[in-house]
């Protein structure tokens, strides 16, 4: 199938590994052009590398946190320049930390709102002027199951993704009218690098190894396995793509059938 992506201007974020990496490397490898960010510029321009050896199509980086409002708007401008345009926008960004309620001040909250929720606000709203000038117009939030189904020890995470989810939903009702497209993915447990620091803090906490941890994660999962990257990719790139075009609005979690909630 088409995806019909070829020369789609497309910002990845938080992509210099993991779920944002994947994404920005089956976009390229689909023919759009991709602009990747995260906070070390080094690993980023690697990331890129790799990514041009395997598709042939330019990737370009910016460095830049985008929990912080006036980085987010340069790395929206500075992507938009570059690509002159910009047709799809994948909000991403690092995961806020593990622990319970006690376990948290309020300076962690207000810094665990910007990283998971404001980054989305900051990015989206640099990112409209140009999306509105587009004919393949997507927005994608990378959210976790966490927001229809509370995980344990991730209570930061399970307080503020369902925001992620309802500006979601609201943006995709009330941007319809510029043809603008915005979905969510929920991943579930999914083998990327924060997935082997999960194993190996849950293994150093319960005193068994981190194929012991991977192990039991996969048997709560009902394929019995952990996801890729690549899987979670194909789906991000389908639901951004003319191809999944009457797609909008939807959370759709991407978790081995993990959560258990009906709808
Ligand atoms: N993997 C899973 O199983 C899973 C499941 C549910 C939800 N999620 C969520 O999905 C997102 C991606 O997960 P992942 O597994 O791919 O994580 P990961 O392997 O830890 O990768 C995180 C990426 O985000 C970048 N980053 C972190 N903070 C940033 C910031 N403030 N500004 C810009 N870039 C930033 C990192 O690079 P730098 O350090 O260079 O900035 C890195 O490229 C996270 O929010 C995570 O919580 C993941």
């Amino acid at each position: 199938m088409d995806l019909g992506l070829k020369g789609a201007k497309v910002l990845v974020t938080a992509a210099s590994q993991g779920l944002g990496a994947a994404t920005a490397e089956r976009f390229s490898l689909e023919g759009a052009q991709v602009v990747i960010n995260s906070r070390n510029l080094e690993k980023l321009q690697q990331t890129a590398a790799h990514i041009v050896e395997k598709s042939g199509h330019p990737v370009y980086t910016f460095a830049g946190d985008v929990s912080e409002v006036s980085a987010a708007q340069r790395l929206v401008k500075n992507a938009a320049e570059t690509l002159n345009g910009l047709d799809i926008l994948i909000v991403n960004a690092g995961g806020p930390p593990a622990g319970g309620f006690d376990d948290f001040d309020a300076t962690t909250w207000d810094q665990a709102i910007q990283l998971t929720f404001l980054s989305a606000v900051y990015l989206i709203q640099a990112s409209l002027p140009y999306l509105r000038q587009s004919s393949r117009a997507a927005i994608l939030t990378v959210t976790s199951i966490a927001a229809k189904q509370p995980v344990a020890n991730l209570t930061l995470s399970n307080a503020i993704r369902p925001a992620v989810i309802g500006l979601t939903k609201t943006l995709s009702l009330e941007l319809g009218k510029d043809q603008i497209r915005v979905n969510s993915i929920l991943p579930g447990i999914t083998d990327t690098e924060r997935v082997t620091h999960l194993m190996q803090s849950r293994a150093d906490r319960n005193h068994s190894t981190p194929e012991e941890e991977r192990a039991k994660s996969a048997g709560e999962i009902p394929l019995g396995r952990i996801g890729t990257p690549e899987e979670f990719a194909n789906t991000a790139v389908f639901i951004c793509s003319p191809a999944g075009g009457f797609i909008n609005g939807v959370a759709l979690a991407v978790d081995g059938g993990a959560t258990r909630a009906t709808m």
